[in-house]
């Protein structure tokens, strides 16, 4: 490492939505050449729910990176090497048999359970409204030791009213995981893309490697609510959960400055067409992966703790999913640059990436950029 270059292990994106389709055949490359590996979430239309539709999926995904030049960006990425980690999504038709049949990957090897609140998100009608009903599930997870994916935000109340989107990882924290860790205490659990400080309080005091894990997205460290309301409501910034304020956003820092061992990368990268991002109900999700690596890279460099960075996206994430680091590396060069197209899809559909230049959310020049990878 010197202040101009790094190299790292290849990194691991512990949360990831591909899509399917011509969606997944225009984005995926961008997390196979940042990524060796991704758990792809399963919030698909219909849902993953079988091991089938994993296997079905997972041939989709590997059909798509094998499809790419090898050498992108210049570099000597190979993207066909990235491995897609399958998940279930928590929908009332899963089955402690599918658990069985996934932990045992005869079919195909699911990594992960995702659990969605019943309407707070992109895809989230098939989750369940209180988690606790799972109860079978959960159970039947604590036995094969297969990990819990928490969305972890309460949306409705008891009256079914939707609760104030800014208090709901808050209410999560206090309230439903506590009973969840209680109820399940051998339940390997992931509090996904952590926005508070509430979160960081729970997860300082009862993080566990193995255990009690989180993860992380760019745009949360990268982010506040006063760039999503600067100059009009960015829909670019749009996300669950909503990035919050500049005191949220400034915990999140100092939490990854201290290199805790159960937190790590991910990057939540959610891509919509541009009609559903920018319609008068714009769909949750930041698609960040053209640029989430450059900038979880920007972030430790401002923060001095480059030293951290393969720790965060490189070994923690594959350790709590009981895989070793990836051998092949990937580096990276203090270069600015630009996101200056959006992606286009084959049907002609364009998708922007955070940091898109012309919808300027106040940080379009990059400072760190891909150079080459084994
Ligand atoms: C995700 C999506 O679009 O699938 N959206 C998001 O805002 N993060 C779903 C999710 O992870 O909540
Ligand atoms: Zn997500």
């Amino acid at each position: 490492m010197t202040n101009k270059t790094i190299t790292i292990k290849r990194p691991f994106d512990s949360h990831v939505h591909l899509r399917r389709g011509a969606v997944l055949r225009a984005v995926a490359k961008y997390t196979a050449e940042r990524f060796g590996r991704g758990i792809i979430m399963p919030n698909t239309e219909p849902p993953i729910d079988t091991v089938e539709q994993a296997l079905e999926y997972r041939k989709e995904i590997l059909s798509a990176v094998s499809s790419y030049a090898s050498v992108l960006q210049n570099t000597s990425i190979d993207t066909a090497k990235f491995e897609p980690l399958m998940t279930f999504y928590l929908t009332k038709k899963l089955s402690p048999k599918d658990i069985e049949k996934g932990a045992s990957g005869d079919v195909c090897k699911i990594y992960a359970v995702k659990s969605y609140p019943y309407g707070a998100t992109t895809n989230s009608q098939w989750g369940y409204r209180n988690i606790l009903e799972a109860k079978d599930v959960l159970r039947e997870m604590e036995n094969v030791g297969m990990p819990l994916l928490l969305h972890g935000e309460v949306h409705l109340n008891a009256n079914d009213e939707e609760e104030d989107p800014y208090d709901g990882e808050k209410m999560f924290i206090a309230d439903v995981l506590p009973r969840l860790l209680d109820k399940y205490p051998k339940l390997k659990v992931s509090l996904e893309h952590m926005s508070s400080a509430e979160a960081i309080d729970f997860m300082e005091k009862n993080g566990a490697v193995d255990k009690l894990v989180t993860t992380v997205t760019p745009h949360h460290l990268m982010y506040d609510r006063r760039q999503a309301f600067s100059g009009g409501y960015r829909a670019l910034l749009h996300c669950k959960p909503l990035v919050k304020t500049r005191e949220d956003k400034e915990r999140l820092l100092a939490m990854v400055k201290k290199g805790l061992p159960f937190v790590s990368a991910g990057t939540d990268t959610a891509p919509h067409p541009e009609s559903k991002k920018f319609s008068s109900c714009c769909a949750f999700g930041v698609f960040n992966s053209p640029v989430a690596l450059e900038l979880y890279t920007q972030v430790f460099d401002e923060l001095g703790c480059l030293d951290k960075l393969e720790g965060f996206l490189s070994v923690n994430g594959p350790r709590f999913f009981g895989l070793e680091p990836l051998t092949a590396t990937i580096t990276l060069v203090k270069e600015d640059w630009q996101v200056t197209e959006p992606v286009v899809t084959e049907e002609g559909v364009k998708i922007w990436s955070l940091c898109h230049k012309d919808h300027g959310l106040g940080n379009e020049v990059i400072h760190w950029k891909i150079k080459s990878g084994s």
